[in-house]
């Protein structure tokens, strides 16, 4: 069923687990997640960024084509579909209205007072309509479609705590060393912070940037409290070897599902190692 992510993450944090959110592009990824998530038994976040929705035509034609595939595959597992980093209240504001079932607002750009009022004014919407709402503090290196980040900023955690009281928000991306995209060398995961974060706050914490985490950051991530982890660019870096490899076996090769079909069936691959490094596997 579609749902929003409050339970799931709430249950993964009890648990000792993370939900991975999957970044879809079209109806490829949808179609390779969602296959993934069935046979692994795992719950699943179907990310979207403002830049993907458009992509696809819209929030409403996102919404129609993952309702239209759950029916199809008749599934089974607890499915979100969230707005990843969005930009503006308007914005979290059309994704709900579209059907999402979550949205992120990332007003991390602004000063704390910002943030704070704008967050408020989505959790208010989302929690009208049912959905779930996280929020960022701090700044995650790298590139997310429109949201562009110069350098990385940690998280504070007192700011965390007063983002958290004063808005009611259901989940919390505190930014502590995660960059979008490949990392260059290893990660350096503010620990420190996320411990402090963890003892005061009781909400489920989420990963930002989990393309090129090791594993055992991984693991120590989710021992204090993260139960999202984000990934996209892994997806895409396993879809684009497939496909260059098949065009590049058959040149003559004209027909897309010859084509795509082996990209679609290394995303689904990709994911289904993730759901089990992440530990949500058979907890649907
Ligand atoms: O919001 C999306 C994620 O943070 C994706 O990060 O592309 O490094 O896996 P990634
Ligand atoms: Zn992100």
């Amino acid at each position: 069923p579609l749902v929003s992510m409050k339970e799931m993450l709430e249950t993964g944090k009890r648990d000792g687990y993370a939900v991975g959110q999957f970044n879809i592009n079209n109806l490829e990824y949808i179609q390779a997640i969602l296959q993934a998530a069935e046979e692994e038994k795992s719950p699943v976040i179907l990310g979207v960024s403002e830049g993907a929705g458009r992509y696809m035509g819209g929030f409403k034609v996102v919404v129609s084509m993952v309702k239209s595939l759950m029916e199809a595959y008749g599934t089974t597992v607890p499915v979100a579909i969230h707005l990843d980093h969005g930009s503006s209240f308007a914005k979290c504001a059309e994704a709900i209205h579209a059907g999402f079932t979550s949205v992120m607002i990332d007003a991390s750009h602004g000063p704390l007072e910002e943030n704070i009022a704008t967050t408020s004014k989505v959790v208010e919407l989302a929690h009208i309509h049912g959905g779930s709402v996280e929020a960022e503090l701090g700044i995650v290196g790298g590139q997310e479609d429109d949201v562009i980040a110069e350098g990385v900023i940690y998280a504070d955690p007192k700011e965390c705590l007063e983002l958290v009281n004063r808005t009611g928000i259901d989940c919390l991306a505190p930014a502590l060393g995660s960059v979008h995209g490949p990392y260059k060398g290893e990660p350096n995961l503010g620990f420190t912070e996320m411990e402090e974060i963890s003892k005061t706050i009781a909400l489920p914490l989420v990963l930002h940037g989990g393309t090129g985490i090791p594993t055992k950051d991984i693991q120590r991530s989710i021992s204090l409290g993260t139960a999202k982890i984000n990934v996209n660019t892994d997806n895409q870096i396993s879809q684009s070897k497939a496909v260059r490899e098949a065009l590049a076996a058959d040149p003559d090769q004209y027909d897309p599902r010859k084509y795509l079909g082996p990209g679609t069936e290394a995303i689904k691959q990709t994911v289904m190692g993730k759901m089990r490094e992440f530990g949500s596997s058979q907890k649907a």
